[in-house]
């Protein structure tokens, strides 16, 4: 089933187009990943399916229904947590709180019950947050500090996680490592990825399918053998 599908996507900043007629779908239970350089319209991509940009033309599918026009509140509320880029957690709280910030869709009725599990998923996943728990966010390394924003997207128990460059800025180890708990969480938790990245290396790792964007247009695809052994590096990805 399709988990997820853009339909003829045009977005806007202002007058200047960001996005053009950009489709694609991600499947239940797939990792999909979107490739491209930077100023390619990855982000806005993420922000087109969170809601944060409103796309001029064009549709947004989540589960066969529309969910183009509702607020972004209401979207991550139906099970789609977006870890923005650059992680963007809350530096002066700590590794605890901000995660508790994450459980804000969660139905108050179930609530207690549902963090003590999300925050022994996220523990298991990664040790260094529980070590880390009182921290400060400010205080944590890049690589940890992307694990925490991973983890407070996990707080929501999302269907589909939406990561926005998770290995930017990340040492090659860490980078390995997280991807191995991306993985994980696909394999063992079910949860369906959608993975935008400029590290067409580590993606092509773990997604099953993905697609190019270059100046806002999906302009190839396929299977992640397929891009494998596409040059997508040299004509893709300015690189
Ligand atoms: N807030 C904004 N106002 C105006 N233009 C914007 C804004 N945000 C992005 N753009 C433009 O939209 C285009 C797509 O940007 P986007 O951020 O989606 O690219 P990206 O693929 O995520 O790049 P990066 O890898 O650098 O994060 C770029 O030309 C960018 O300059
Ligand atoms: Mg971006």
């Amino acid at each position: 089933m399709k988990l997820m599908e853009l339909e003829n996507i045009d977005a806007y900043y202002g007058n200047a187009q960001a996005l053009y007629d950009v489709s694609l779908y991600i499947e239940k239970g797939e990792i999909v990943t979107l490739l491209g350089a930077n100023g390619a319209g990855k982000s806005t991509t993420l922000m087109t399916i969170s809601g944060l940009i409103k796309p001029k033309k064009g549709k947004v599918f989540y589960e066969e229904k529309n969910i183009t026009k509702l607020t972004p509140h209401v979207i991550a509320a139906q099970g789609i947590a977006h870890v923005p880029e650059g992680r963007r957690i809350f530096g002066s709280l700590t590794v605890e709180e901000n995660l508790n910030m994450g459980a804000f869709t969660l139905d108050k009725k179930e609530k207690g019950d549902d963090i003590a599990e999300s925050k022994e998923l996220i523990f298991s996943l990664f040790p260094r947050l529980k070590e880390r728990i009182n921290q400060e966010g400010a205080t944590l390394s890049g690589g940890e500090q992307q694990m925490l924003a991973i983890g407070r997207a996990l707080m929501m128990q999302p269907k589909i996680l939406l990561l926005d460059e998770p290995s930017m800025g990340i040492a090659p180890v860490l980078i390995n490592q997280i991807f191995e708990k991306i993985e994980e969480l696909n394999k063992k938790q079910g949860i369906t990825i959608f993975l935008v990245e400029q590290n067409a290396n580590v993606a092509l790792q773990i997604a099953d399918r993905g697609y190019c964007i270059k100046d806002g247009e999906i302009v190839f695809e396929g299977g992640a053998e397929k891009l494998k052994s596409a040059d997508i590096a040299s004509e893709y990805l300015g690189g």
